[in-house]
Formats: structure tokens, C-alpha cells, sequence
């Protein structure tokens, strides 16, 4: 059985004084979650976010990684940076930094070998736009996105990952995929690691669902047998609905 895992992507969100009142407003509602609690915050947040977590179940995520161990790249952060701040999960080819910032397959695929190298957790983003999906090409893209993502990497590796597939007509939108629309997106997902990695491999890698995922739309997302979690945007921000979304089983 895979456990379930629900991670916030605060996005640019939260100064370190707000971070850590958030976490502090979390912890008690959540201590007795039964899946995994992760909190992707922005780098200056790190140092509030650990020491406010501390002793706690919750987790402490980046947004992004570079693939280099060092080196002349103005703005960006070392696998070895993140660890050494505590980080434990990092996302990597979020929708918005493929949109914005010129994220490609290929350097999605860097980041991950180097995030899993250095002994982080990536949690991958795919997902296709609303016009793929309306031609029909969500499976098709999915599968590449996520292959070109993992190649080069072990199977016991793939196995340790979180992988996250976002539509990305759903976020931040308040439109959400069905449940059964995210379910068999997912299950496409599972089963082109099966083919590539082997049935052992697809069964144990954790697959979140992201986009508008919220307190209302939960329980109905993780009674699918395919979703094992949420990556969580605007819902992680406020610590009602991030408690409500983490304790589904409530
Ligand atoms: P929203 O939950 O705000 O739609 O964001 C989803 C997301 O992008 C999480 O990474």
C-alpha cells in the first residue's frame, strides 16, 4: 500500500514571520494525519519553516532545484544548498516555471537527477493545458513528460519519488478535474512506468493529483484508487483549509 502524501505549494507567498505562524497554526490540527505533510515554501522561508516545524510530522519542501553542485548560475539553488537547510522534498517542473521561466523536459530531467542524487525527494509536476486536452493529447503528453523526466534514473530511485500530475487548466482556476478525469490521467501515468519500469516500480510510486484541490473536493479525489495525495496551492496558504485537506480521512 502506497501511503498517502499532501504537500502545500505556497508558491511566492509568506514572508519568514508568516511562515512560521502558519506552521505553528498547523501543527496541532494535523499531528495525527495519516499521510505524509509536506510544505513547499520559498527559500527564505526554510530557516522559520524548520524551526517552527520542529518535533512535528510536517515536512519541509523547496519549489525548485538547480542540477549543478555549484558554479556561476545567478539566482538558483544547489541540491546541496537545499539539504543542508533541511529540505527534504523539492517540487521540479511545475507548470508555472515550465510557463514562465523556460523550463523544458530536458532540464526537468537534470533537476530530478540531481535532486535524487543529492538524497532529496523530487515531486515531478506534469500535466497538459486546456487545448491539449481538448484535442486529445493528455495521455500522449503525460507519458512523455513524465518518461523524458525519469530517464537515466534507477528504478529504486523512481520507486522514492513523488510524481504530481497537474492539469494546468485547473490550477489556480477553481476549475478541478474530475475525479474520475485525474484518476485515469493518473492510472495513464502508472501504467507507462509499468511498461518502461516494471509493475513493482509503477505500483510504488506515489502519484498526487494538483489544481484547485481544496476542502470540498478532497475526499472525493482520494476515494480514487489511483490518486495517493494533493499537491496544494491557494488551499495550503490558510491553515483551516490546508488541516482540512491534510485530515480528508476525517
Ligand atoms: P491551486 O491549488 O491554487 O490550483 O494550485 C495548484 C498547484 O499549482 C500546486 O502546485
Amino acid at each position: 500500500m502506497r501511503k498517502p502524501i499532501i504537500a502545500g505549494n505556497w508558491k511566492m507567498n509568506k514572508t519568514p514571520a508568516q511562515a512560521a505562524e502558519l506552521v505553528k497554526e498547523l501543527i496541532p490540527g494535523v499531528k495525527d494525519a495519516l499521510c505524509d505533510v509536506v510544505v513547499c515554501v520559498p527559500a527564505t522561508d526554510f530557516a522559520a519553516v524548520k524551526e517552527a516545524a520542529q518535533g512535528s510530522n510536517i515536512h519541509l519542501g523547496a519549489q525548485n532545484v538547480h542540477f549543478a553542485q555549484s558554479g556561476a548560475y545567478t539566482g538558483e539553488l544547489s541540491p546541496e544548498m537545499l539539504k543542508a537547510c533541511g529540505v527534504e522534498y523539492v517540487i521540479i517542473g511545475h507548470s508555472e516555471r515550465r510557463q514562465y521561466f523556460g523550463e523544458t523536459d530536458r532540464t526537468v530531467n537534470l533537476r530530478v537527477k540531481a535532486a535524487v542524487e543529492a538524497g532529496l525527494i523530487p515531486i515531478l509536476c506534469v500535466g497538459e493545458m486546456k487545448e491539449e486536452r481538448e484535442r486529445g493529447y493528455t495521455d500522449a503528453l503525460v507519458e512523455y513528460q513524465t518518461l523524458i523526466a525519469l530517464n537515466g534514473l534507477t528504478d529504486a530511485q523512481i520507486q522514492n519519488l513523488v510524481i504530481a500530475y497537474e492539469p494546468v487548466w485547473a490550477i489556480g482556476t477553481g476549475l478541478v478535474a474530475t475525479d474520475e478525469q485525474a484518476n485515469e490521467t493518473i492510472g495513464v501515468i502508472r501504467k507507462a512506468i509499468g511498461h518502461k519500469y516494471g509493475q513493482a516500480v509503477a505500483e510504488a510510486v506515489r502519484i498526487q493529483y494538483g489544481g484547485s484541490m481544496n476542502p470540498g473536493n478532497v475526499k472525493g479525489l482520494m476515494a480514487q484508487p489511483e490518486i495517493d495525495g494533493g499537491l496544494i496551492g491557494g488551499a495550503s496558504l490558510k491553515a483551516p483549509d490546508f488541516t482540512a485537506v491534510v485530515m480528508y480521512h476525517k
